[in-house]
């Protein structure tokens, strides 16, 4: 990498390739930021410069289309398929695992941990096939669950509605496993959420899952099985502020989050065109292991007991899948897996 001014500027007579990968990743940042507000001055544009015929227009389509999110939205193979799905997961790499089949007689909900700053490789294995998982999960069809906010944004809902995004809310999850009445379906959630961004720190695998038990809850309603996934490598792919618990920092963020809802990390990655600062996540390698289904009976109203019982299974599940694949993917033997 050339270095000027005391600064690693990107190599502009990189591949092919590397470029290609490149835009995969400006794409998926434009979507994340500068869509997002696009798309929400829009509509004032259009107010005040008296094209409110076409706002009208859309203002129809988002009424009719408003429970879709909570419907199972309408996944796209077409779009989960744009090659700019595969440049981005070959940004990084991100790698797929899988360790046990998935039969399409059966429903899943999937855990996946960590949540890092963006959760990067949720949505490049579930939401794309930018890893290949059509091929490695057959007759398969994914959700990814995500707030209710994500959907209130004109055309970049659509958009994520197309890559098979759904809202994460009880009623949303029960539909597609339960009340949909198909087999072969498996909701992917980012059970560490928000809280868990705070703890995404480089070479730290740090997870808030030991309070989080609504998701085993749904998945004794509704009989899907449990399936946990870690994806090693998704802490690593930004820098984040010290902020451990009990410092200034972490009690203002702890907060703002039971204010707003949103946690804020004060993160930062690599720019556009140096590779010292900036809003974009370093090429770092992340590597997803899916790990083998839990059997799951359903139960029409769970006991605490019940769900208590399950959520330890899943929690030592996923700490077997950890400890069995961490020294593949760089985790050194002796670090944890910490629940909190
Ligand atoms: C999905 O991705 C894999 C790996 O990148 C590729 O081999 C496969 O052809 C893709 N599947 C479809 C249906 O496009």
């Amino acid at each position: 990498m050339p270095q000027f001014l005391g600064i690693e500027w990107v190599d502009l007579f990189s591949s092919i390739q590397r470029k290609k990968t490149y835009l995969g990743v400006v794409y998926h940042f434009m979507l994340t930021y500068p869509l997002a507000l696009f798309v929400t001055i829009l509509p004032f544009f259009l107010l005040f410069t008296f094209q409110w015929h076409i706002l009208a227009l859309y203002a129809c389509w988002y009424f009719y289309d408003m429970d879709s999110p909570r419907r199972g939205g309408y996944s796209s193979d077409w779009v989960r398929k744009w090659r700019v799905n595969d440049w981005f997961a070959q940004y990084f790499p991100i790698n797929l695992h899988k360790t046990a089949e998935l039969s399409t007689d059966k429903n899943y909900l999937v855990g996946i941990h960590p949540h890092g700053i963006i959760s990067m490789a949720a949505w490049s294995n579930f939401a794309t096939n930018g890893t290949g998982i059509y091929e490695k999960f057959p007759g398969i069809r994914w959700n990814l669950c995500t707030l209710a906010l994500q959907f209130r944004m004109a055309i970049r809902r659509e958009l994520l509605l197309l890559t098979g995004l759904i809202d994460c809310s009880r009623e949303s999850i029960e539909y597609v496993l339960d009340k949909c009445g198909q087999k072969g379906r498996a909701v992917v959630l980012v059970i560490g959420g928000a809280e868990e961004a705070l703890d995404a720190h480089p070479g730290y695998h740090t997870l808030t899952l030991a309070s989080r038990k609504g998701f085993v809850r749904e998945a004794l309603i509704t009989g899907a099985y449990l399936v946990p996934v870690y994806s090693f490598g998704e802490n690593d792919v930004f820098e984040q502020m010290e902020n451990p618990v009990g410092s200034r920092l972490r009690n203002f963020q702890e907060w703002c989050k039971s204010i707003f809802g949103i946690s804020y990390p004060i993160f930062h990655g690599r720019g556009f065109f140096q590779l010292t600062f900036g809003y974009l996540p370093f090429r770092k390698p992340i590597d997803t292991v899916v790990g083998a289904p839990i059997p799951v009976e359903k139960v029409e109203n769970p006991t605490k007991e019940q769900i208590d019982e399950l959520h330890t299974i899943y929690c030592q599940k996923l700490t077997e899948l950890f400890d069995e694949h961490k020294e593949k993917y760089g985790v050194e033997k002796d670090v944890p897996l910490v629940l909190r």
